[in-house]
């Protein structure tokens, strides 16, 4: 038996992960695997009503689960950042989940923006730091007169770069914020990358950064980077930086197996990656402490504009939810929704307006529960 938290969020959340939660029942039904679903009702309209995001005591009860089930957070009543760094990157930090694993995998019969390019080019993963970087919320707002620390810091910042006339001891407004890498965080997601490679069978593991720039903090993730390369012999390894990365996903996307970056440019190239890969109503994501609890989503937002319209597209939860069940040790109940998943896309009937169809979200769930059955 399994135990999985399920956590609907905001907006499009309750409906894609319903679809999500639809086809994993029907997939256990047929493997007989028991999954205990636990739901968690965590998001804007709690917050909104008490206050809370999410407690010690919900995170305590998240720690026994097997895995966390996510739909999407985000409302436009609440100020941006309060939910998405109150209880998406509060679980991601407080479960020290380092590796975000995005496939940016295609599939047949699905369209690619790319010229010239089909699903087949599309075949990579890109592993995102999940837990340094400048996500670790480090840095300050000033306006008027600063204490002596403050000052320090702008004093440091400012004299490192610009002479631009401001006085820094009264600037009329100042703003920064700390990006952070450290040896062992890099050195544990980079091996994860490499272990991935092995894994699938890939050859080639790429580094993302901007070490051209941001010489402190990337210069250490190089390091580690060639560190750790040095532990897998027969890899083919290169350093790209990441304005460069994102012209040549475009350019030529087959280049790639195994991506390795840190946080926030991670989280930019997925962006991207998700739209080769035939858009956001494909792109899964998860994120994973191999020693500790993972928490699967989509890596699109909770979309309010589509909220209870039923027309979004589920199967980035669903593929979320087949990452869930093979990093959970459940490989057979995984590929039987995926095989299901690739054949609804090959038949091309059921489809919703993302890709070009009219379908429905929950008659993507049915056909998909229905090819099962077959
Ligand atoms: C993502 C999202 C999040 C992130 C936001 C919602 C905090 O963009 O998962 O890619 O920046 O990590
Ligand atoms: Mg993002």
């Amino acid at each position: 038996m399994k135990k999985i938290a399920i956590m609907p969020g905001d907006g499009i959340g309750p409906e894609i992960i319903e679809e999500g939660k639809k086809v994993i029942d029907a997939a256990c039904n047929i493997t007989g695997l028991d999954i205990d679903w636990e739901y968690y009702n965590n998001g804007s309209e709690h917050y909104l009503k008490t206050g809370e995001l999410i407690t010690e005591d919900t995170l305590k009860e998240l720690k026994k689960k097997d895995a966390i089930y996510f739909g999407a957070i985000g409302d436009p009543r609440v100020a941006p950042g309060i939910l998405e760094k109150g209880i998406l990157l509060k679980m991601r930090f407080y479960f020290d989940q380092y590796v975000n694993l995005r496939p940016i995998v295609s599939y047949p019969n699905v369209p690619c923006p790319l010229k010239g390019k089909t699903y087949k080019d599309i075949n990579f993963h890109v592993i995102r730091e999940n837990t340094e970087d400048f996500y670790i919320g480090i840095g300050g707002r000033f306006k008027g007169t600063m204490n002596k620390d403050q000052l320090e810091v702008i004093r440091d910042l400012y004299e490192v770069k610009f002479n631009m006339g401001i006085d820094i001891d009264r600037p009329e407004e100042i703003a920064y914020q700390i990006g952070m890498i450290s040896r062992e965080g890099s050195k544990r997601v980079i091996r994860y990358a490499f272990e991935l490679a092995k894994k699938k069978g890939k050859k080639r593991v790429t580094s993302v950064d901007k070490a051209n720039v941001l010489t402190n903090i990337y210069s250490l993730w190089r390091d580690v980077f060639e560190e750790v390369a040095k532990d897998y012999p027969g890899y083919e390894t290169e350093f790209a930086f990441v304005d460069a990365i994102t012209m040549w996903f475009v350019k030529q996307p087959q280049w790639y197996q195994v991506v390795v970056a840190p946080n926030m440019f991670g989280d930019i190239i997925t962006d991207l990656g998700a739209m080769i890969q035939g858009g956001l109503g494909l792109a899964a994501g998860g994120n994973i402490n191999p020693d500790g609890v993972s928490m699967f989503e989509p890596i699109h937002g909770s979309a309010p504009k589509y909220k209870g319209k039923n027309v979004s597209n589920p199967l980035a939860t669903i593929l979320s939810g087949v990452m869930m069940l093979e990093t959970i040790g459940e490989p057979k109940t995984a590929s039987l929704i995926e095989k299901a998943v690739v054949k609804v896309l090959e038949d091309g009937k059921v489809r919703t307006q993302d890709l070009g169809g009219a379908s429905k979200t929950t008659e993507v769930g049915d056909e998909i529960v229905k090819k099962m059955k077959e």
